[in-house]
């Protein structure tokens, strides 16, 4: 039988990967859609004409309408993507952020569970939760925020537990470390440098102007990613899983790989320590323990740090080429 799913933040990075993950496995995809001034379709736009392929206008911030949805589709799996998501922007905008990031998650699950109680659902849970726990970070990591994104994210990870225990809801938690792809937002550090790397080269920008550069993340492949999550829905039982790649760099090494991959010296056109770039407060680093899910999920990065670097500056330098 066909199975299907309902994916919140279906304009986003992982969203747009996990749909095409699912329509190859058959999935009937069901996507929620924020309706804003103008349509963000870009990253999905090569799978609007497929007919397994549909959108729902919703917004996470309105319970009616969620409740709506999950009543008239009854998933049999809920991924749970959307959500204010750039944690620079968290400092600006924190009551939107705990609305959308945080409680917008009590609204997902109280629909599920008045509506739909035995769809599985996802939470996309962050690595920031860890805030400057000594790495590498595990499940039993504590939870400290460092952002009122963190904040959020860690509110609704804890959400995920009580609907988990009190109800005995099939919901789980991939605590994902930071993942990117061409497809990423620009407004996140490596995309912005692989872009600014593809312009510098094709002489469209001049310069590149960063923050905190001695940051250390552990960064992988998004299309690795929400196959950790498909996988985590497959379980007998829920349960919470890191997902990374157990390697860390530094925002330099990443500018380093990326200007050398079209010979040029990252200081020679970049300023850093830009006041406008620097948060209240940031993670030093994040590294992930992701044994949990090697050993029960089986899952393993295909992509590492030097590959994930070539295939972003690739992908930008074939977008700026064409513009
Ligand atoms: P993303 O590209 O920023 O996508 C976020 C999505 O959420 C977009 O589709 C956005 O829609 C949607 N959204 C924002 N506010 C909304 C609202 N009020 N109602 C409905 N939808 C809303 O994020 P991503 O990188 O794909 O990440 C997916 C999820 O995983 C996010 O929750 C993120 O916090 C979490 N996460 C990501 C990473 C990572 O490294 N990528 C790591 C850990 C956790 P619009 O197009 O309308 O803005
Ligand atoms: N965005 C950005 N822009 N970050 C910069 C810049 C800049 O110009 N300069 C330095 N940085 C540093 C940030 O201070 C941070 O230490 C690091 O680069 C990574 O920043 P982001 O790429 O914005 O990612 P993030 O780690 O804050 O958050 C991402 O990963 C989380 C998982 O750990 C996002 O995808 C979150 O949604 C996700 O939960």
């Amino acid at each position: 039988m066909t199975k299907s799913c309902l994916i919140t933040g279906i304009t986003g990075q992982d969203a747009s990967f996990l749909s095409e993950l699912l329509l190859s496995k058959g999935y009937a995809v069901h996507g929620l859609v924020r309706k804003v001034t103008v349509d963000r379709l870009d990253s999905i736009h090569h799978l609007l004409s497929n007919t397994n392929f549909h959108l729902h206008y919703g917004d996470m911030a309105t319970e009616n309408h969620l409740c709506w949805l999950i009543h008239s589709l009854l998933p049999d799996e809920i991924y749970n993507l959307a959500g204010q998501s750039d944690v620079a922007a968290s400092f600006d905008i924190p009551e939107y952020t705990g609305d959308v990031t945080g409680l917008g998650v009590t609204r997902l699950l109280e629909a599920v569970r008045l509506f739909s109680p035995k769809s599985k659902v996802f939470q996309a849970s962050s690595s920031e939760m860890f805030g400057d726990a000594p790495a590498p970070q595990n499940e039993f990591t504590p939870l400290t925020a460092r952002s009122p994104y963190a904040a959020s994210k860690i509110y609704a990870h804890n959400m995920v537990r009580c609907y988990r225990e009190a109800y005995g809801m099939f919901v789980c938690a991939g605590i994902s470390f930071n993942h990117e792809s061409g497809r990423r937002g620009l407004n996140f550090v490596t995309r912005k440098i692989s872009n600014a790397v593809a312009k510098i080269y094709l002489g469209k920008q001049d310069k590149l102007v960063l923050g905190n550069i001695d940051a250390k993340r552990d960064w992988g492949y998004a299309p690795d990613f929400v196959r950790a999550m498909w996988l985590m829905m497959q379980q007998d039982e829920p349960d919470d899983f890191v997902i990374g790649t157990g390697e860390t760099h530094t925002v330099e090494d990443f500018l380093e790989a990326a200007f050398n991959y079209v010979e040029l010296d990252w200081r020679e056109y970049t300023t850093y320590n830009s006041p406008d770039y620097t948060r209240p407060s940031d993670i030093t680093c994040l590294v992930a323990d992701p044994s949990k899910a090697r050993r029960v999920l089986g899952w393993e990065p295909r992509v590492k740090f030097q590959e994930l670097v070539e295939i972003m500056v690739k992908s930008d330098l074939k977008i700026e080429a064409s513009k």
